[in-house]
């Protein structure tokens, strides 16, 4: 796609788009980082549903301070969302968003599975991540800025060699160029199903749908935080979608972050 056709192509995608979580749809070629600027935005004052889209991001940022490299071919965005829930409630907003990402890629007739909290994969591959940033005012949430990164026509080789091994994309794993534009639409789509059920507080069934994409409960896995490293069995996860992990010496963990690493694959985490 040239720059013209993306331009044109942007304004026909917004102005067609009607789903309700997507209330404005700001398209760029470049950013830094569409977190980023979404924050910027939400703080400024931009409503819920702004939604900030890049076709490549410089500075695209991930879980822990890690670099999200961004080239052409990706799917970068960022969702401004302000729902009225308790402050512990909001790690449901990653988790449903995941869940969106694996339905939609599951569309296209591939197998996605999420690694807790919220990376999607193909093959045990990483396909998409999100980042999550929020804001609270005065114990009520202020903002959450809901990023999501999509592998969607990248081609290995514009990624570090570190990176490639251990992810993919959808070109890479249906043989074929996705139309960026179809898939974004089943993906707004997703998102708002998502969003409607998430704002009549039907979090079990959020959890419950998660879990049946999730690869791994039932794993011994090792949970790591810039403090400490937690090894045994993911059992679980809570209401808030907090994991639960059983370890060796039986007792129960309930882990609210970290990276978590399977033991069968720590060749390739
Ligand atoms: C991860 O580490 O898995 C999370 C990656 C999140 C990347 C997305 S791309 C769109 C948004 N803007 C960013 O700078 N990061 C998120």
């Amino acid at each position: 796609m040239d720059e013209t056709s993306f331009d044109k192509k942007s304004t026909e995608f917004s102005k067609n788009l009607a789903v309700d979580v997507v209330k404005k749809l700001l398209v760029f070629e470049n950013l830094d980082s569409t977190n980023r600027t979404a924050k910027d935005l939400a703080r400024g004052g931009a409503e819920e549903g702004t939604v900030v889209l890049a076709q490549t991001q410089s500075k695209g940022r991930g879980r822990f301070d890690r670099v999200w490299q961004s080239p052409k071919g990706g799917v970068y965005v960022s969702f401004i969302l302000r729902p009225h829930i308790a402050p512990e409630k909001v790690s449901l907003l990653p988790i449903g968003a995941a869940l969106v990402v694996a339905k939609t890629i599951e569309s296209y007739g591939l197998h996605p599975t999420i690694k807790w909290p919220n990376d999607v994969r193909v093959n045990r591959k990483k396909i998409a991540g999100i980042l999550l940033e929020s804001e609270i005012k005065t114990d009520t949430i202020d903002f959450v800025i809901v990023g999501i990164g999509m592998n969607l026509n990248i081609d290995s080789c514009t990624l570090s060699a570190d990176i490639r091994v251990r992810s993919t994309s959808m070109k890479s794993e249906t043989g074929a160029e996705v139309e960026y534009y179809e898939f974004l639409r089943r993906f707004f789509k997703e998102f708002d199903e998502f969003y409607h059920r998430f704002t009549k507080q039907q979090h079990s069934k959020i959890l419950q749908e998660w879990k049946s994409y999730s690869d791994t409960l039932g794993k011994e896995i090792r949970i790591q935080t810039s403090t400490e490293s937690i090894q045994g069995t993911a059992f679980d996860v809570d209401q808030s979608g907090f994991l639960l992990l059983k370890t060796e010496k039986g007792e129960i963990k309930k882990i609210l972050s970290g990276d978590c690493l399977y033991l069968d694959e720590l060749d390739h985490t």
